[in-house]
């Protein structure tokens, strides 16, 4: 794997914690030249070369875009994965406020970061060279089964699985040579979850999340970074609009645990 991404530029959003500081470190691993974007500056020295970035603001992503490209010269990978949980309103509790906040950071900053990336890889041509770009867009399980509540959230999630496949239609139809895939896990033990460890603690609360996923547990950042790391690399070169779901088997086994009743 050493090496295996040599000479590629990425950015990863959302690297204080979780999934996407686990993302960038594996794919600096793999030999990318990385830059980590978060509106926390806690995400400096994870890995790779920090910008402050805010994910929500169009003025952020054009910034950041010519930030890189006047200091790396080139794109061929994005990961869209930073955002908010919005807490756990239903369609009555949410506000119109955190509606909209939901929506900007988990919805409309996937759509930027898929435009933004675009722009920066037909500028270097990935396609033009032998790698293709790649977007990875980091969705969730409430992206593909609706919830009472977050609604804020599943919406979202639910808005990127098909941003992303009309994205990767798109840049197919127009052989831009860039591809684009939504990644849907179930629970993860991540800083997103801290409101919750703090009212539980965190082994009582990840033993419960972990019991309702068939195969007995929640996922490490790491498990997930995986997944990203061969979407982003040229062995899933075939591999474009396509929802992969990394979830324990939390939505297969949803009918058999209903057919079964609660155990
Ligand atoms: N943890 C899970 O169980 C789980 C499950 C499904 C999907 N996800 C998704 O995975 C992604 C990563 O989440 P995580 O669990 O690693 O959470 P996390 O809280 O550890 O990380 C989220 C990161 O996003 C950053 N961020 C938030 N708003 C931002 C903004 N406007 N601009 C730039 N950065 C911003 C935060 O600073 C943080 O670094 C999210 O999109 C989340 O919805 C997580």
């Amino acid at each position: 794997m050493d090496d295996e991404l040599a000479g590629r530029v990425a950015i990863v959003t959302g690297v204080a914690s979780g999934i996407g500081a686990a993302s960038a470190s594996l794919l600096e691993q793999a030999g990318a030249h990385v830059i980590v974007a978060d509106l926390n500056a806690a995400a400096a020295g994870t890995a790779g070369r920090f910008v402050r970035h805010d994910v929500a603001s169009e003025d952020s992503w054009k910034a950041l875009l010519a930030d890189v490209l006047a200091r790396e010269g080139r794109l061929d990978i994005m990961v869209n994965n930073a955002g908010i949980s919005g807490g756990a309103g239903t369609v009555e509790t949410t506000t119109v406020e955190n509606w909209q906040r939901v929506q900007s950071v988990d919805s409309e900053g996937v759509f930027l970061g898929c435009k933004y990336a675009i722009e920066g890889m037909k500028k270097t041509g990935p396609g033009k060279a032998a790698s293709q770009g790649s977007i990875v867009n980091i969705a969730s399980v409430a992206g593909l089964i609706g919830t009472g509540g977050p609604i804020a959230y599943t919406a979202a999630k639910g808005a990127v699985r098909l941003l992303s496949k009309s994205v990767a239609l798109y840049c197919a139809e127009k052989k831009y040579g860039i591809r684009c895939n939504s990644v849907h896990p179930g629970g993860v033990d991540t800083a997103i979850f801290n409101p919750l460890w703090q009212m539980v603690g965190r082994e009582q609360g990840k033993a419960v999340i972990g019991a309702h996923h068939p195969i007995g547990r929640m996922a490490e950042s790491e498990e997930l970074g995986h997944v990203v790391l061969w979407l982003a690399s040229d062995r899933s070169s075939f591999v474009t609009g396509a929802e992969i779901v990394a979830d324990g088997a939390l939505t297969s086994g949803l009918m058999r645990r209903a057919l079964r009743g609660p155990s």
